[in-house]
C-alpha cells in the first residue's frame, strides 16, 4: 500500500518515534510505501511531500520536534471543500490511506474525511494529556518530566532567597501536567482550570508554607483563572482559530501574593521548553507502539478509527471518541492531591 503520514497541530516529543515506527513495520511486514506530508494538512493541500524510505527515519525516535514540521491548517478552512483537495491529491497520488498524527483539532479534521470517505486513520498526540479516549497520549510524560526539573530548581533558588516560586506549566483547559509535575515536586499550591481556586485560598496555602519555614511553591496551569477573579483579569489575546493564546497567569499571580502576604515572590513561565526536547523513553515506547498499530490499522481496514493506549494494551477506537469529550483531571484526583496543600 501507498500510506501518506502528517503531523498536525502543536508538536510533541514523540512525533518522530511514531513515523519511525510505522515505517519500518510497514516496510518490513507489508513492504508499503510512505510519503510524509510537510507542516500537516498544509502539505496535503500543497501537495508539499517527501518520500520516506526507511533509510530516513534512521535513529530519529529520539529526537524531539516532528522532521516533517507541523501546523494548524487544515483543509476545511475557508470554506474548501477539504476532502474534495484530499480526494483528488489521493488519486493523482495513488495514496490509498492517511496517518493523521494530532490533537483533538487534526482529530475532528480526520474524522470529517472519513465521514466524507477519505481512508484516514488517526494516532492521538497532545503534551496536555486531554484526550478521553485514550488513558495517555504520548508528549506528557515527557513535558511532565521537563517541567518537574524546573520546579525543582525553582524551589532551590526560593529556598535560598526564602521566596514565593510561581511556576507556569502548560494546560489549556486541564491541569494534568501540572498536577503531576506539581506533585512529583511537592508544591504546596496547584491551580488547575478544572477545580478553581479563590485568591485567598491560594495566599492561605502560601502563608502556610511560609510560617513552616518554607519556602513556598505555587504552580499553576496556564489556563487556571481564580474563583473570585474580578472581570477581565486575564485578558488573552485570541490565535488564528480564535483560542485565547495563554501565558501569563504566574505573572498576575506573583504580584497579588507578595503585596497581601508581604513575601518576596517570583514568576517563571516554562512555556514551550515543555513541548521541545528529546522524548523520555516512556514516550519513546508509547508512540512507536501506537505508530506501528496505526498501520495494522490501515491493514485491516480500520479507517475512521484512531489507535489509543487502554491500561496497558494498544487498542484502536472511533475517531469520533476522540472529539466526544476532554479528559479532565478527576475530583479523586484532586482531593488526593489537595490534602497535601500548605
Ligand atoms: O495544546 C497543546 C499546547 O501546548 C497548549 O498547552 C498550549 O497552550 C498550546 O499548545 C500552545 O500553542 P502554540 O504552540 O500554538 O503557541
Amino acid at each position: 500500500m501507498k500510506i501518506g503520514i502528517l503531523t498536525s497541530g502543536g508538536d510533541c516529543p514523540g512525533l518522530n518515534a511514531v513515523i519511525r515506527g510505522a515505517v519500518i513495520k510497514g516496510d518490513k511486514l507489508f513492504e508499503d510505501e510512505f510519503i510524509g506530508y510537510k507542516d500537516g494538512w498544509r502539505g496535503v493541500i500543497d501537495g508539499d511531500w517527501m518520500t520516506l524510505p526507511r533509510r530516513r527515519v534512521r535513529g530519529i525516535g529520539r529526537i524531539g520536534g516532528t522532521i516533517l514540521g507541523t501546523s494548524r491548517s487544515n483543509p476545511f478552512a475557508d470554506g474548501e471543500d477539504g476532502a474534495e483537495i484530499v480526494r483528488r491529491h489521493m488519486d493523482e497520488n495513488d495514496v490509498d490511506g492517511i496517518i493523521a498524527i494530532g490533537g483533538d483539532g487534526t482529530l475532528f479534521t480526520a474524522n470529517r474525511l472519513f465521514e466524507a470517505g477519505i481512508p484516514v486513520v488517526g494516532v492521538p498526540k497532545t503534551v496536555d494529556n486531554d484526550l478521553d479516549a485514550t488513558d495517555y497520549t504520548f508528549g506528557f510524560n515527557t513535558a511532565v518530566e521537563i517541567a518537574t526539573e524546573s520546579l525543582d530548581r525553582l524551589r532551590m533558588t526560593g529556598d535560598s532567597h526564602h521566596r514565593c516560586m510561581v511556576a507556569e506549566v502548560m494546560g489549556r483547559s486541564v491541569g494534568w501536567i501540572a498536577l503531576h509535575s506539581g506533585m512529583a515536586a511537592g508544591a504546596h499550591v496547584i491551580c488547575l482550570p478544572e477545580f478553581p481556586l479563590t485568591i485567598g485560598e491560594i495566599c492561605g496555602y502560601v502563608k502556610s508554607a511560609f510560617d513552616r519555614g518554607r519556602a513556598p511553591l505555587v504552580v499553576v496551569a496556564e489556563g487556571f483563572v481564580p474563583k473570585d477573579a474580578p472581570e477581565g483579569f486575564m485578558d488573552y489575546d485570541l490565535d488564528e482559530f480564535g483560542r485565547p493564546r495563554f501565558g501569563g497567569i504566574a505573572q498576575a499571580l506573583a504580584p497579588i501574593i507578595e503585596e497581601r502576604l508581604g513575601i518576596e515572590s517570583r514568576a517563571t513561565v516554562l512555556g514551550h521548553i515543555q513541548r521541545g526536547g528529546e522524548p523520555t523513553g516512556y514516550d519513546r515506547v508509547l508512540a512507536t507502539r501506537l505508530g506501528t498499530a496505526a498501520v495494522d490499522l490501515v491493514h485491516h481496514n480500520g479507517f475512521g478509527r484512531m489507535v489509543a493506549l487502554r491500561g496497558t494494551e494498544i487498542v484502536d477506537v472511533p475517531l469520533t471518541e476522540a472529539i466526544d469529550s476532554v479528559k479532565a483531571v478527576p475530583r479523586n484526583r484532586w482531593d488526593e492531591m489537595r490534602i497535601l496543600f500548605g
